[in-house]
């Protein structure tokens, strides 16, 4: 972070170390425990652009807030099954969330698996779920699938993170309807905004047409570089168009994450020194301390 440090004023004239957003750095408070858990908070994790970070997203701060108490149920909502790998879970001849939306009186419990994460549990996803967009489009309200079966487990967790394909489809929109809230990843890249307006359109659309409540919790910078100017030059812009709904936290770019996927663990137990999981844990403690999570 040493590229990175740079101080700026408070309005009463103390000097303070800035963070790469260009707001005063915060370490956020470490969560209080929680007395009991549930109902959970569903976030949704999107963005229709791929390898933007959205399921080292959802793994990462999932074990982070889960390592914060918090009871986490983590949905893969991809059919290439990404999550469900990072976190070691086999997806192969299991049941899967595909089952639960063919099906949705299946109970959920059966299909949901405990990670080796304690407080972190899964409902995994595999190819077949690449075949629920054909078998959903003729369904009676089609778009609330997901959203009836995660009523049935919601009272269980503090948190339910969803991680989306890279696509606007009917799994991205069942997603959003049953969502309260979503997050939003950026790649620190050219073309990083292209498409998000198309992106902030469908979450409108939802919001007038299916579920009135949805809020942007955030939008998270990914993959950022600190040292190159193009970075810096990325997140500058991203500020202009969102601003304070971009999370403080903005994930550095680092081949832990690559690592820590290829041995189905999360960065926060990977490397949990590693300056990428001392991200995550914040972002857990900034969404908690904007009371996105309880
Ligand atoms: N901060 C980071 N630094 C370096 N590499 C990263 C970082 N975050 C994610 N990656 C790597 O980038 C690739 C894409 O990340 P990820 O799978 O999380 O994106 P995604 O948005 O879920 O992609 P998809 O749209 O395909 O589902 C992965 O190989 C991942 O390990
Ligand atoms: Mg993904």
């Amino acid at each position: 972070m040493a590229h990175n440090v740079k101080t700026g004023k408070t309005q009463a004239g103390d000097e303070v170390i800035m963070g790469p957003t260009g707001r005063p750095y915060h370490g956020f408070d470490t969560p209080k425990k929680l007395d009991q858990h549930g109902p959970a908070r569903i976030i949704a994790l999107c963005n229709q652009k791929g390898g933007v970070g959205k399921t080292t997203t959802s793994i990462n701060l999932a074990a982070a807030l889960a390592g914060y108490g918090r009871k986490v149920l983590a949905v893969d909502f991809d059919p290439q099954g990404a999550l469900s790998a990072g976190l070691g879970v086999a997806t192969h001849d299991v049941p899967t969330v595909y089952d639960l939306l063919l099906d949705p009186k299946r109970d959920a419990h059966e299909v949901i698996v405990e990670t080796a994460v304690e407080g972190l549990d899964i409902l995994p996803a595999n190819i077949d779920l690449s075949a629920a967009e054909v078998h959903l489009v003729n369904e009676v309200a089609r778009e609330m699938i997901l959203s009836r079966v995660l009523r049935q487990v919601a009272g269980e967790y503090d948190v339910i993170l969803i991680d989306c394909q890279p696509s606007l489809g009917l799994l991205t929109v069942n997603a959003l309807t049953a969502s309260h809230g979503v997050l939003i990843p950026l790649e620190c890249e050219f073309f990083a905004l292209r498409g998000v307006a198309l992106l902030i359109e469908t979450i409108d659309k939802v919001r007038d047409r299916l579920n009135p409540s949805i809020e942007l919790d955030g939008v998270l910078a990914t993959m950022y570089d600190p040292r190159t100017l193009h970075s810096r030059e990325v997140l500058e812009r991203v500020v202009d168009a969102f601003g304070d709904d971009v999370l403080e936290t903005v994930i550095g770019r680092t081949v832990k994450f690559p690592d820590a996927s290829v041995a189905g663990m999360p960065i926060t137990e990977f490397a949990p020194e590693h300056p990428a999981a001392q991200a995550y844990l914040r972002l857990a403690r900034e969404l908690v301390s904007r009371g996105a999570v309880a």
